[in-house]
């Protein structure tokens, strides 16, 4: 079996990951683990943009309190003031590395860089190069990575499982390592490291219907579980509002900015309709007006409403969404003079894995940082564009930790091969492909936009099943993709559907017609899983 030795092991290279390590080598050997090609990630489809106050008319103060607003009433005000404070240093660094944001003339003529609006912001304060913002920024970090020494890239290696050295007590001690699957060679490779850190991004890839890329199958999450550490608010998975409906666009999105730039949502019949839902119409946060239009559809029986940003100047529309308008023109619509189908999919994860200030976890020696990790910031529901913004603050924070921590770190011990002695190669793939199937299209149906005692009851029946199943297939035979991929969803699955029959009550994203409002309480609680058989340590 290969065995890969380094300082630093990073599942994961989006923002989160690439910026960790970044900030890491070269003065250790990290080695970053991503499951396809080095870019792929949500990182890379991000559109809309960053989310920083830039504009002499706006202040800390306002950007702090929208994302509060939008939390409703779960966010952590301490972590969303650190977040806000550091996001001005955050975009500095990128510009450095060399991202190219979009610049507009300002009114005293002089070029500064364009902001641009989202739903719950109440100033313009969103920093994005055109509408790939995201692309700018994966690939500027990429090409940094690739030429700064002492970092080793393992692309189309998916980490199966996190590794614990014996504590003295005989309990699992220090995160240490992970066995990972080669996907293209088929073999397991065992990577020993002095600290871990997770950047596996989020689990959307659950429901049917999403904005994701493949890689979001929540393993993070799920090989976090395993190892001991504590998850939280799982019932608050985002549904972006506005997902092109066409039969040939798997998972493309339709950026909020376009609703910032004045997009209205309309009806079938032409009527707009987000101003009889809420005041702020069509920059109300996401999860009114996700519901707001799976209430439309629900009502009318009708498979998408449509986005309409065509009374904006044709000019105007192909400089600020190029990619969105080229990406429609090859599906025939032509967004300067139609209006786009959309339909609400699943987007963000806004619970995690649970970790403190500095990107630590319960298990020591392991970090979790970007959409896989918990760090309060989101509260009930993610505004807009502040998750690549805690990917870069959060990343950053816990690369000094670990430069501060590592020296006192003694390097792991010898681990335990990969045994695959009583396996052989499976047999019947149709019931790893069935049950991907099957878990995606009860998670959309049962614990969707809306949900109820007993769809949540359904589910977790169905998730129980499938987990035996895939139990029992799991221990009967070689690993695959597919395989691992599904074993991690469908315990993600069934860490929502927990979350989601613990809340009883509505509360941003986790709307519920058993208990349509909210608690009427001072202080509303997060929504804590903790893993059996384990020793939580402190994460601060
Ligand atoms: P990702 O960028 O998703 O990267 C995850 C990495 O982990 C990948 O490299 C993947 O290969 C790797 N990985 C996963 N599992 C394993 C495994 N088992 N083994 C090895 N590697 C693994 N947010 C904003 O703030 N602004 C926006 O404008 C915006 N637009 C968005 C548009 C779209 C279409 C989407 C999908 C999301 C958008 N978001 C936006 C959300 C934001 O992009 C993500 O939250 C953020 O990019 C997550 O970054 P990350 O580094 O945590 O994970
Ligand atoms: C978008 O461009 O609408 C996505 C923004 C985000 O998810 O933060």
């Amino acid at each position: 079996m290969s065995v890969i030795d380094c300082d630093v092991l990073v599942i994961g290279s989006g923002a989160a990951g690439l910026t960790v390590a970044l900030q890491l080598a070269p003065a250790v050997k990290v080695a970053v683990l991503s499951k396809s090609d080095l870019s792929e990630g949500s990182t890379y489809y991000a559109q809309g943009g960053i989310a920083a106050v830039l504009d002499t008319t706006d202040s800390t103060e306002f950007h702090i309190a929208d994302t509060l607003i939008a939390g409703d009433g779960l966010c952590d005000p301490s972590v969303v003031r650190f977040v806000v404070e550091n996001a001005r240093e955050a975009i500095e660094r990128l510009i450095g590395y060399g991202v190219e944001f979009t610049r507009s003339e300002a009114a005293d003529g002089k070029l500064a860089y364009h902001l641009t609006r989202e739903g719950g912001h109440s100033r313009r304060r969103i920093i994005h190069a055109a509408d790939a913002t995201g692309r700018a920024v994966e690939t500027t970090l990429e090409e940094q990575i690739r030429k700064t020494d002492n970092v080793s890239l393992f692309e189309h290696h998916l980490a199966i499982d996190l590794l614990r050295e014996k504590g003295a007590d005989g309990l699992p001690g220090r995160c240490v390592g992970a066995y990972a699957l080669d996907r293209r060679s088929g073999a397991v490779v065992l990577f020993r490291a002095r600290a871990v850190v997770l950047a596996s991004g989020g689990a959307s890839k659950v429901y049917l219907y999403s904005s994701n890329p493949d890689a979001c199958t929540g393993d993070g999450i799920a090989m976090a579980w395993r190892a001991g550490c504590r998850v939280a608010n799982l019932e608050f998975m985002q549904f972006h509002p506005t997902c092109l409906y066409h039969p040939s666009a798997k998972s493309f999105l339709i950026s909020e900015a376009v609703r910032g730039e004045g997009g209205r949502l309309l009806l079938p019949s032409g009527e707009r309709f987000m101003p009889r839902f809420d005041s702020r119409g069509e920059l109300a946060p996401r999860d009114v007006v996700a519901r707001a239009i799976d209430h439309e559809m629900k009502r009318l029986g009708v498979e998408c409403v449509y986005l309409d940003i065509s009374h904006q100047p044709a000019d105007f529309i192909v400089s600020h969404f190029p990619t969105i308008h080229a990406k429609c023109l090859e599906l025939g619509i032509d967004i300067t003079k139609d209006p786009i189908p959309v339909v609400p999919a699943a987007h963000y994860t806004c619970g995690g894995v649970m970790i403190g200030r500095e990107g630590r976890t319960d298990v020591p020696g392991l970090y979790a940082v970007g959409e896989v990790a918990f760090t309060g910031l989101h509260g009930a529901n993610r505004m807009a564009s502040n998750s690549l913004l805690e990917c870069l603050v959060y990343g950053a924070a816990a690369a000094t930790d670990i430069l501060h921590l590592l020296p006192g770190l003694a390097p792991p011990p010898d681990l335990p091969s990969w045994d695959e002695s009583w396996v052989t190669d499976s047999e019947d793939e149709v019931v790893v492909a069935h049950n991907w199937d099957e878990l995606r299209r009860f998670m959309w149906d049962y614990v969707g936009i809306v949900r109820s005692n007993k769809r949540l009851d359904r589910a977790a029946r169905r998730v129980d099943m499938l987990r035996s199943e895939i139990a029992e297939y799991y221990g009967h035979f070689r690993v695959t993709n597919d395989l691992l991929e599904l074993r991690n969803l469908a315990l993600v699955a069934e860490l929502i559907i927990r979350s989601a029959r613990a809340r009883r009550e509505s509360r941003g994203l986790h709307f519920t017609i058993d208990y349509p409002r909210s608690d009427r309480v001072a202080a509303p609680q997060n929504t804590i899983l903790v893993p059996e058989g384990f020793r939580q340590l402190s994460i601060d």
